[in-house]
């Protein structure tokens, strides 16, 4: 029986690396996003995960993806930038970052986790910013702390399940998302300040941490910080 990559926001950037990552390795893919990851192989579920209640309507198509699963890995990375302030965070901008971060992964779980054997694991894409905050990011940053209290009360609830999870906490890795929200003034001010090595993490090596955390039971409700040793402030 194959085991299966469920990933969200595989579309681009760090999802898509990762899919070319577990593919290479093997593993059957489904990818849920809203538009299609272009590798071969690769079954895509047209889902916006802004909108909770699609999720719920497309259970039985979920299931039946993964029907015939070993081992599952449940990969929750799609994620939305949003700038705004503490002063002009709107309520719809709020809800749709955690929609698509804590809303759309609770709803997931819930499908997949009946489904997932032994051994299976959920792996949580956070950010540097899961543990810290800067300016102008508010919704952003919520959402990246509460994905982390998310990844601890799935390692809680899960006990005796035999199915790990963590959360990846990527740094500045050269995506779309990067580029779109940050100009190369700002960028080459981090890499030049605060980012040890100089470089942008490329989007594989995210892929990487998050194969081996899939593949390392021991590593169970753990934080993962992979961003090049970034200088505290
Ligand atoms: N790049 C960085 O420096 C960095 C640093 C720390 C953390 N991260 C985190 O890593 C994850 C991946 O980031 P990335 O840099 O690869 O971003 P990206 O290039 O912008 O890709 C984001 C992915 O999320 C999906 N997505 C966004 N909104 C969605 C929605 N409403 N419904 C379904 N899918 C949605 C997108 O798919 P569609 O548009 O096709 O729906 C896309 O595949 C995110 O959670 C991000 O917060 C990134």
């Amino acid at each position: 029986m194959p085991n299966y990559l469920v990933i969200t926001g595989g579309s681009r950037g760090i999802g898509e690396s990762t899919i070319a990552c577990y593919l290479k390795q093997g593993w059957k893919v489904v990818n849920i996003s809203r538009h299609p990851c272009s590798l071969a192989q690769v079954v895509n579920i047209h889902l916006d995960l802004s909108n909770p209640l699609l999720i719920e309507q497309q259970a039985e198509s979920l299931i039946a993806a993964v029907s015939d699963a070993n081992l599952i890995c449940l990969v929750h990375n799609a994620g939305y930038y949003n700038r705004d302030t503490i002063e002009s965070v709107l309520q719809d901008d709020l809800e749709r970052t955690l929609n698509v971060s804590i809303v759309a992964p609770a709803m997931l779980n819930k499908i997949f986790i009946p489904q997932m054997q032994a051994g299976s694991s959920i792996i949580y894409i956070g950010s540097t910013l899961s543990e810290k905050a800067v300016p102008n990011a508010v919704s952003y940053v919520v959402s990246r702390h509460a994905i982390v209290g998310l990844m601890r009360a799935t390692c809680q609830d899960l006990n005796g399940k035999y199915i790990h999870t963590a959360c990846v906490c990527p740094g500045l890795t050269d995506t779309q998302m990067l580029r779109e929200t940050m100009d190369q003034k700002t960028i080459d001010y981090f890499l030049g300040q605060k980012v040890i090595g100089k470089r942008l993490i490329d989007p594989a090596e995210i892929a990487d941490v998050i194969y081996f955390c899939a593949k390392s039971p021991a590593i169970n409700g753990a934080i993962i910080h992979a961003n090049l040793g970034q200088v505290a402030d």
